[in-house]
């Protein structure tokens, strides 16, 4: 029997994709940047199954354009904001994404980039490089503590949630704007589940691990901003719309806020003369919150696993939508 026909949209690890070309007839995107949208539609003409990225635009006419016979869409990320979910239910398509087995590496990141900002490490770095280092100085790079500070969270789910243990571990006072958590779920975690309003007031860190979505788009805006202590540090590894970015450096360059630590921005990658990139008080990296070996490998595996059950018209490990 022929195999089925799927078209893969960058090389993956291994893990993976061995496992795709093991069980199909794979046309592979090879170059380092994303297939356009145009040659995205030309090439999934005739697919049995698609198995995407984050920096591809599934939508219907994309659906459309690959035929009646596409049996599956399976995205090696837990976001899927870059695909029409309605569209895919629509046409009775199963969407998988890679939930679970990220989490704690992006919990990391966003504790790296949290610690980072507190403790202004990349300004240290550059400090060293541009020849400043003289002395030990009572009064030079001093930072925030995070010992007793308020970290406020935005979206108490798996990630969010991993957050929050690992600020228990640092003493921290952990509040959280979550209208899906139940106050016992939040107990559980040491948060305390509180409005958005006062999640702004009250935090000294702000962390950011809510889905992007028509409601929460600029959920952060001018008006968030200066609902936030002018000593606040705001992290972002959830997707770079949920921040209103121009909103964001005026107030970093205004002292509304006073730290800015992003994985994600909006667009990516950012502009490498972006006037962000000019501010003293902002740390960004691209987007690697699940960047660790063994994460992307496990995101490879859990990405085929969907690929192949729903070329087999089974339901798949982890499935969006329901059919
Ligand atoms: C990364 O941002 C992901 O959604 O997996």
């Amino acid at each position: 029997m022929a195999k089925p026909k799927v078209f893969v949209s960058r090389i993956i690890p291994a893990a993976g994709l061995d496992q795709v070309k093991a069980h199909c007839d794979v046309d592979l995107w090879e170059e380092r940047l994303p297939p356009p949208y145009e040659v995205l539609t030309e090439r999934v003409k005739g697919v049995d199954g698609l198995l995407c990225l984050l920096t591809d635009r599934i939508d219907a006419a994309l659906m459309d354009a690959a035929g009646p016979q596409l049996k599956v869409i399976s995205q090696m990320a837990v976001g899927y904001d870059n695909i029409d979910i309605p569209a895919a239910t629509q046409r009775g398509i199963p969407v998988g994404n890679t939930p679970g087995v990220l989490t704690e590496a992006t919990a990391d990141l966003t504790f790296a980039l949290l610690l980072a900002a507190a403790r202004r490490i990349v300004e240290g770095v550059n400090y060293i490089k541009a020849g400043s280092w003289q002395t030990w100085e009572p009064e030079t790079l001093l930072g925030a503590d995070l010992t007793g500070a308020t970290l406020g969270i935005i979206g108490l789910g798996r990630i969010g949630s991993a957050v929050a243990r690992r600020a228990s571990g640092f003493d921290m006072r952990i509040i959280a704007h979550s209208p899906e958590t139940s106050a016992e779920e939040a107990a559980r975690l040491n948060v305390t589940l509180v409005d958005f309003d006062t999640l702004l007031a009250e935090s000294d860190f702000v962390s950011i691990h809510t889905p992007l979505t028509a409601e929460t788009r600029h959920l952060i805006n001018n008006d968030a901003l200066r609902k936030m202590k002018r000593t606040a540090i705001l992290v972002n590894t959830a997707r770079g719309p949920i921040v209103d970015q121009q909103a964001l450096y005026e107030a970093l360059k205004d002292g509304i806020i006073a730290y800015a630590a992003l994985d994600v921005t909006d667009p990516e990658p950012i502009a490498p003369d972006h006037p962000l990139l000019e501010l003293p008080n902002i740390i960004i990296v691209p987007h690697i919150g699940s960047a660790s070996i063994r994460t992307r490998n496990r995101m490879a595996e859990i990405a085929a696993a969907n690929l192949l059950a729903g070329l087999r018209g089974e339901p798949l490990p982890h499935q969006v939508n329901s059919l």
